[in-house]
């Protein structure tokens, strides 16, 4: 018996190991200096590790304390630089819409950040031409630039995409996705679709929406070609390297995303970022919290927008709300704070997920940030918005169409509009019970989400880059897309037989006017 029971553990080893991958170089590139679009994916990087694979992160936020041979990080934290004089509160202020936004910055910014991971010394050794560096797979963000992609050419690997909010179309469009600028999944036009819009209204969408990916399709993607080739040489149309994508790896739960037609190639993700061990709260806060007998709300307008650049009276509006209220207020606020009402505390950086999963927290007033959004219903937490900038008009909007919180305008908001808000949203148990029903679909997966990307990176690996996932759609001109082609022949013939029906019934009609009339004009004559 026991040596049956030994010979069958052998037995079980050997498949072990036969089962167990080989190892993969894997170069995962995140450039954009923002702390929202770098934590998304920490946990993938991490398991991608444990399962043994080398992984070299180029990332403006290094993963702390990671001492391993097979995990480099290239830190390009530098282009934090380049952004440290952006304000978003201020172009919310006035009244600047994402498109035109993404236009005059987004898209210069984003040659920028490239440009950051291009020119780092470290990097520039492993893709200098006579460097034998190696890599299986290159792994990094679809937003609005993707002259990091000339590095899959160089290295001539397969490509995953990831994106830490919904898809820009852009991507989606190259890829063969469909475009949809008046549905609501649509997060770049903002607060602009929904069901049901007026003609006019769509009209507008399609017309702002396609002069956006006009742009995106001729300069910037000349001039991210133009970066790459910069530090590479000569390299194919950046745009035939985006149509080889394997795979995108997207944010976004689809308990909060409204649904919409997906590419076989696209997987969806949500809230990896959330931590099982959460950090320690300072002692003090922790004593204010702790005591906080009625509750607390907790008010945060996330890592790149600034309660103090605010102007001052919406502060005051803000501040003097919150002394009436029974509850008290944790605010992340960026500067000293003079004349601030007792029961309100503030500082520059707080543990939001530590705060959120507190007894005592009642509300999360913030700025619709999807990572936010994601702890708010993890921890169960109402949510009332003020969006600011990007998705996150879109993303407030969805909290209220889910009844999970509600949204206001930081621009207009009014003193009485605060209070009757946060009043309703802590007294009326509803918010918070399908709160809890969200977090439950949420949580409720066949798989461990994070091993799920992780398999489905070593599937591209092995398979060579999946392209039996990939559409055929992304080789067919536009006009075959939607079949216009057909659509513009079939109205001309129709426009053609309705015009000759119609010529020859006028032509019948002036006929038998004129028998009719002319034996009458004989008779008179
Ligand atoms: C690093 O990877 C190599 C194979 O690529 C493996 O033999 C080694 O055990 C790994 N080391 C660590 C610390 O994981
Ligand atoms: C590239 O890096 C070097 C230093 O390593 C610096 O002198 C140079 O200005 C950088 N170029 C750009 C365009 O950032
Ligand atoms: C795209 O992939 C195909 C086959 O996998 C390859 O022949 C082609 O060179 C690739 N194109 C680019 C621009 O990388």
């Amino acid at each position: 018996m026991k040596r049956n029971i030994t010979s069958l553990f052998l037995v079980l080893c050997v498949l072990c190991v036969a089962e167990q991958t080989e190892c993969y170089r894997i170069l995962a590139a995140i450039v954009t200096p923002s702390y929202s679009h770098q934590i998304p994916y920490r946990a993938l990087w991490l398991e991608l590790h444990k399962r043994g694979h080398e992984v070299v992160y180029v990332t403006t936020n290094p993963i702390p304390n990671i001492n391993s041979p097979n995990f480099t990080q290239i830190d390009i934290s530098d282009t934090y630089k380049g952004i440290r004089a952006l304000n978003f509160v201020e172009t919310r202020f006035n009244g600047e819409s994402w498109l035109q936004m993404a236009e005059e910055k987004v898209a210069s910014l984003s040659i920028y950040f490239a440009e950051g991971m291009y020119n780092n010394t470290e990097l520039k050794k492993m893709y200098a031409p006579d460097s034998d560096a190696k890599f299986d797979i290159l792994m990094t963000e679809y937003l609005y630039g993707p002259a990091v992609l000339g590095l899959a050419h160089r290295f001539n690997v397969p490509i995953i995409g990831l994106s830490s909010l919904g898809l820009p179309l852009i991507n989606e469009h190259i890829l063969g996705g469909q475009v949809l600028p008046s549905h609501e999944s649509t997060w770049e036009m903002e607060a602009n679709t929904g069901p049901n819009l007026p003609f006019l209204k769509r009209l507008w969408n399609f017309v702002s929406f396609w002069r956006f990916m006009h742009f995106l399709y001729t300069e910037v993607l000349s001039a991210n070609q133009q970066l790459a080739e910069k530090y590479l040489g000569p390299l194919p149309p950046l745009i035939d390297i985006m149509r080889n994508t394997s795979m995108i790896f997207v944010n976004q739960a689809s308990a909060i995303t409204p649904a919409r037609p997906q590419l076989a190639n696209v997987i969806s993700f949500t809230s990896f970022h959330i931590q099982d061990k959460l950090p320690p709260v300072p002692k003090d806060l922790q004593k204010f919290v702790d005591g906080a007998k009625n509750g607390f709300i907790y008010f945060s307008l996330g890592s790149n927008s600034r309660s103090s650049h605010l102007p001052v009276e919406i502060q005051r509006v803000f501040c003097d709300t919150f002394a009436t209220l029974p509850y008290r207020v944790v605010w992340k606020y960026e500067e000293d704070f003079p004349g601030k009402p007792d029961n309100v505390y503030t500082a520059k950086w707080l543990p939001q997920q530590s705060i959120l999963a507190h007894p005592n927290v009642k509300l999360f007033i913030y700025q619709g940030g999807l990572q936010s959004s994601e702890e708010a219903i993890h921890f169960g937490v109402p949510v009332l918005g003020f969006a600011i900038f990007a998705d996150q008009d879109y993303q407030v909007a969805r909290m209220e169409a889910l009844g999970i919180g509600k949204r206001l305008e930081i621009r207009t908001v009014t003193k009485d509009e605060l209070k009757s808000n946060i009043i309703e949203l802590i007294t009326n148990k509803e918010y918070k019970q399908r709160m809890i029903n969200t977090r439950n679909l949420m949580h409720d997966t066949p798989y461990d989400i994070v091993k799920n990307l992780a398999w489905w990176t070593e599937h591209v690996i092995r398979t060579k880059g999946a392209p039996h996932l990939r559409s055929s759609i992304t080789f067919q001109p536009w006009y075959q897309r939607y079949d216009l082609d057909v659509i513009v022949f079939l109205t001309i013939v129709a426009f053609l037989i309705a015009s000759s029906a119609l010529n020859l019934i006028a032509k019948l009609i002036v006929y038998l006017h004129r028998q009719i009339s002319s034996p009458q004009k004989l008779k008179t004559n």
